[in-house]
């Protein structure tokens, strides 16, 4: 045992499917547990963001055969697709798991065989109707005139023995769960609908695959690969050193949230949670399955539908890596779906980004520039408007946290936004442009651009985990060092930098 104790907030996406390079729904997943990350960094909390690969199973075998590849080339060709568009959007993973690695690979064995030491695993037989060429059981709905949907060829009758997970023997566990810590599941609509069907009884779970090569073996009976789903699941443990590195598998367990979309809620909230009460490690604290993105009435998926034809790569070239990661965060109001379309990003684009935060860091960095010789005055002055935008200041990190706290990710960004919105009122009531036309008013012209300038170096700091690269920019043309921080002392004596436009305006 190791008597390291839980330091780090760990928060993990799914492992997505290595059978097609990423998507703007698989981004859109990514990018939030970034912003999570990362709000979660500029407030000193050790933090860990895991995300990865899922590699083995039919699905991989099909796209590898397809492919004419073996299933270990098929996947180390697309998962660089993975790595390099994270690393493009900015995304400030911690890891990378592929569970074709050896750390997943000598997690996955043992952890198996302690749901069987725990007795809740049996054999039973399995009957269903199989496809040769898919190497897949197929379910009567899905065949054709006894043929398979995919090969038009007949199917075969198999009866083989398989291996089942006692998932039925957590019901009242679960139930139990469900009932004590409402917060475990999120949003409400999930909690509704996996609570009922813990209402309505579980059924046990397969845990192997005899038909299927490509997986990780059962350490007992190795012709039985291990179901994909089950093995994927444990990626949460074997990337951060279950069996490898317990010590630091003690500081990072549990996961203080599991996000992903609502298809794979099941797995998350109710088969993961029950192995994980088997074999007696810790629950996660919260699962939150959020909705999807749409096109044209469509989920996006990889399975070409949707706007699948428009790549992220096309997307951060147009609106840049900060205008796309804005976008999925401020339009889809997190939790629920949300349509996306290019007309509603470049619409939010040029009114949020290029007039709302851009004119108001143009307009002050020149003013202070022209006005000041570049450098921030001191702030002098401390009347209504300024005590009502100083508020919005202070009011702004202490409101998004609680509400980061509770994954209210759009409605913290919008709280941080109020600063943005009051600063345009504060700059419009005061007019400094006006002001300054007469000598006389210099001190108080001083005194507004000092406001200015401290609105503006909260929100390169509140906003730096949307916005990593130009709120990097802004931090640094306030005449700051490094990383944007929070609590840095206020700008007043900085040299300012002015500079192009922080968002240039998008034209159709
Ligand atoms: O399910 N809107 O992988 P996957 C929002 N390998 N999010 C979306 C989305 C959309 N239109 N499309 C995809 C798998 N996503 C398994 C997971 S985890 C142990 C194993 C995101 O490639 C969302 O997070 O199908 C969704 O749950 C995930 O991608 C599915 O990825
Ligand atoms: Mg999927």
């Amino acid at each position: 045992m190791s008597s390291a104790a839980k330091d780090t907030f760990y928060i993990t996406t799914p492992i997505y499917y290595a059978s097609s390079p990423p998507h703007v729904g698989s981004a859109y997943t990514t990018v939030i547990a970034d912003v999570i990350a990362r709000w979660h960094r500029i407030h000193d909390r050790k933090t860990y963001l895991l995300t990865g690969v899922d590699e083995h199973g039919a699905r991989q075998e099909t796209a590898a055969k397809a492919a004419g590849m073996s299933p270990k080339e098929f996947v180390d060709s697309v998962a660089p697709h993975y790595t390099e568009l994270w690393s493009r959007l900015g995304i400030s993973n911690d890891d990378f798991i592929r569970t074709t690695e050896e750390r997943h690979k000598i997690g996955v064995g043992p952890f198996m065989e302690k749901l069987r030491d725990a007795g809740d695993i049996y054999v039973a037989p399995y009957e269903g109707w199989y496809c040769e060429r898919c190497e897949e059981f197929k379910t009567d709905d899905e065949i054709v005139d006894g043929n398979c949907p995919i090969h038009g060829r007949p199917v075969e009758r198999l009866r083989e023995d398989n291996y089942y997970f006692r998932l039925s023997k957590y019901n009242d566990a679960l139930l139990e769960l469900y009932t004590n810590s409402p917060g475990f599941l999120q949003p409400q609509r999930a909690y509704n609908e996996m609570y009922a069907l813990l209402k309505q009884g579980l059924i046990d779970q397969p845990v192997s695959r005899p038909t299927v090569e490509w997986g990780i073996p059962l350490p007992w009976d190795p012709k039985h690969v291990i179901y994909v789903w089950i093995e994927a699941l444990t990626n949460y443990i074997t990337a951060i050193g279950y069996v490898s590195d317990p010590e630091r598998f003690a500081r990072i367990w549990p996961a203080d949230v599991h996000l992903m979309a609502k298809e794979i809620v099941r797995h998350h909230a109710v088969v993961w949670p029950a192995m994980l009460m088997s074999v007696g490690l810790p629950l996660p604290k919260r699962v939150f399955a959020h909705g999807w993105l749409m096109a044209g009435g469509e989920k996006i998926s990889k399975s070409g539908r949707g706007i699948t034809d428009i790549s992220p790569h096309e997307l951060i070239e147009t609106f840049g890596v900060d205008g796309y990661r804005f976008h999925f965060v401020r339009a889809v109001s997190f939790g629920g779906d949300g349509n996306f379309s290019l007309e509603d990003m470049q619409a939010r684009y040029n009114a949020e980004l290029a007039n709302d935060i851009g004119n108001l860091a143009s307009r002050t960095l020149a003013m202070i520039d022209r006005y000041f010789d570049g450098v921030v005055p001191q702030a002098e002055i401390s009347e209504a408007p300024e005590e009502t935008l100083r508020a919005t200041i202070a009011a702004a990190d202490p409101a998004a946290d609680a509400l980061f706290a509770d994954l209210k990710v759009t409605d913290a960004v919008a709280q941080v936004w109020e600063i943005v919105r009051q600063a345009n009122r504060y700059l419009v009531e005061r007019e400094p442009w006006k002001l300054a036309r007469e000598e006389d008013n210099r001190p108080l012209v001083a005194g507004v651009l000092a406001v200015a300038a401290e609105a503006l170096t909260a929100l390169a700091a509140l906003l730096s985990p949307v916005m990593p690269v130009a709120m990097r920019e802004l931090w640094s043309r306030l005449g700051y060092e490094g990383e944007p921080r929070l609590g840095a002392q206020a700008p007043s004596g900085n040299r300012i930098r002015v500079g192009e436009a922080l968002f240039p305006r998008i034209e159709a």
